[in-house]
């Protein structure tokens, strides 16, 4: 029944994709006006702690999950967690966690990339704007520059659609030529951009202001602030941890339901983590920050998410050297959110290779073109409404990019504590060099930290309904009713994408445990 996988081509390939999938825009454009917003120091006490308790067991968890799943044969969420719960709850009722979780999984590869495939456009777009020198004239604000981009059809269109067609060219290829050599590339350059954009930052000294420096910037960031910690900034730092390391997505067991059999797991999952914080608090932390501290002080950083694509270039503008920098900066955000993004296509074109039996070609054809139709409004809405509050986009990510992951991370940690018939520390420890020891299973996979996910859950529950996130027309939108319109489109189209991908998922399902779900036991066996 099973064809043969496909698998990674070296074990420094591996390792590069997995960072290169969780290494993305995240690090570079959403931490640091995340940690910005949230009082610097004031968040990077809850940042750690959430590392610790959310991030790294359910990393160890996903990397477990799909390597089991690519022994059965599978690659995405339905079909694993349907495998890990069907012997303690019965094939039925693991068949609707599971259509549940792949619903949610195909909703977040779609809908996230939906915009964020957006986002890369943007970035290889400045790119070739800061070296050009397209915003180098001082008569207009970086802000209004950016507003102009974004309302700007041949900007927008031309860098989106090339950067799809970069991404279903990459997913064609497959595992090893395609998304592993991809990475073996820009990895690389990645981090040598990043260490070059420090080198720049920090040495830009105080041409603003004598008290305002970049130093003072990398201490807002590192001092911790007890006094200012709050529960905000928790929720916010947990959120972060889910979205840098791209948990809660499916992606992650998606790679490495590729590996082989008795591929490590621990050693593997642990520097996935250690090279995403690097590049996160290293290199996220240490560019965008201080450079804008230097320039503009703590005042500059309240531009949360306009600080990548506007303090910064006002800033390329004047330093010496500024159109290299800027180029640099860009294209690291570029290989960042790409290397990013071809984890969530493949997600997408391994569903309807393995689910449907549609052939890879036609599957990166076929997701091109899901992607072209849910992205639309992200572009339409500017440039129809000449407004630049991206309103389809806020709603998607409020729910697709941030909601979601966290449900999805407590249905794989509860599955995998509670539901799952092996240990998973033994499934896990299985060819791994080092060995997870019990108690990451026995207190924290079981209770520490589905706990803490599930606090987590209500304090942003509570949050979201205090902004009105819950209402037919949510809080960020009644001020400007033209952009009501664009908020409900964003649910439809998420309604749809539930709908469609539960019933893919269970259908699916169904189709490959035929008997098992009909006389509800378990009858397939490894
Ligand atoms: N970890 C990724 C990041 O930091 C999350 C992500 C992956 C987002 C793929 C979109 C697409 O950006």
């Amino acid at each position: 029944m099973q064809k043969k996988r496909e698998n990674w081509g070296s074990k420094i390939g591996l390792i590069l994709a997995m960072a290169g999938n969780a290494i993305g825009l995240g690090n570079f454009w959403r931490f640091p006006y995340q940690a910005a917003k949230n009082g610097g120091g004031a968040f990077m006490v809850p940042y750690i702690l959430a590392l610790i308790v959310i991030g790294i067991p359910l990393m160890l968890v996903e990397w477990m999950m799909g390597r089991l799943g690519g022994k059965h044969g599978h690659g995405t969420i339905g079909y694993m967690i349907y495998i890990q719960a069907r012997d303690k709850i019965k094939p039925r009722k693991a068949l609707i966690i599971g259509s549940i979780s792949g619903m949610l999984v195909i909703a977040v590869t779609l809908l996230v990339n939906s915009y964020y495939n957006h986002i890369i456009g943007w970035t290889l777009g400045y790119s070739i704007l800061s070296i050009t020198g397209g915003y180098a004239d001082k008569s207009i604000s970086t802000g209004q520059f950016f507003v102009n981009y974004i309302q700007n059809p041949a900007y927008v269109f031309t860098f989106w659609i090339v950067t799809l067609a970069f991404l279903a060219f990459a997913v064609t290829r497959g595992i090893q030529k395609g998304i592993e050599a991809w990475a073996k590339l820009m990895m690389p350059v990645l981090y040598i951009f990043g260490i070059i954009m420090i080198f720049k930052a920090l040495t830009i000294g105080s041409p603003a202001k004598p008290d305002w420096s970049a130093i003072k910037g990398l201490n807002y960031l590192w001092e911790p602030r007890w006094s200012d910690l709050n529960f905000k900034a928790t929720l916010a730092a947990a959120g972060q941890i889910f979205f840098t390391l791209s948990l809660g997505m499916g992606i992650i067991q998606n790679y490495a339901s590729f590996l082989k059999k008795d591929d490590d797991i621990v050693n593997s999952a642990l520097a996935t983590v250690s090279l995403n914080e690097f590049a996160e608090v290293i290199l996220g932390g240490s560019i965008a920050i201080p450079i804008t501290y230097a320039f503009m002080g703590v005042k500059g950083l309240g531009a949360g998410v306009g600080l990548a694509f506007i303090s910064l270039p006002n800033i390329f503008r004047v330093i010496g050297g500024g159109r290299i920098f800027g180029t640099l900066w860009f294209l690291l955000l570029f290989f960042a959110g790409f290397t990013s993004a071809i984890a969530m296509y493949n997600y997408l074109v391994t569903v309807l290779e393995e689910g449907v039996g549609i052939a890879k070609k036609t599957a990166s054809i076929l997701v091109f073109f899901g992607y072209i139709i849910v992205g639309l409004p992200v572009c339409l809405e500017p440039i129809i409404t000449h407004t630049a509050d991206l309103a389809y986009l806020t709603e998607l990510d409020n729910w697709v990019g941030s909601y979601l992951l966290v449900i999805m991370g407590l249905i794989e940690i509860i599955v995998t504590g509670w539901l799952m018939k092996e240990n998973p520390i033994d499934e896990m420890n299985e060819g791994s060099y080092w060995k997870a020891p019990k108690w990451i299973y026995t207190i924290m996979i079981r209770w520490i930290t589905p706990l803490v996910i599930i606090t987590i859950l209500i304090g942003s529950t509570i949050d979201y309904v205090k902004d009105g996130y819950f209402r037919l027309i949510p809080g960020f939108v009644t001020k400007t009713p033209v952009l009501i319109p664009w908020v409900e489109g964003a649910r439809i189209v998420l309604l749809i994408v539930f709908i469609l991908g539960f019933i893919g998922t269970y259908l699916g399902i169904k189709k490959s445990y035929k008997q098992e779900i009909e006389q509800n036991r378990v009858i397939v066996k490894m």
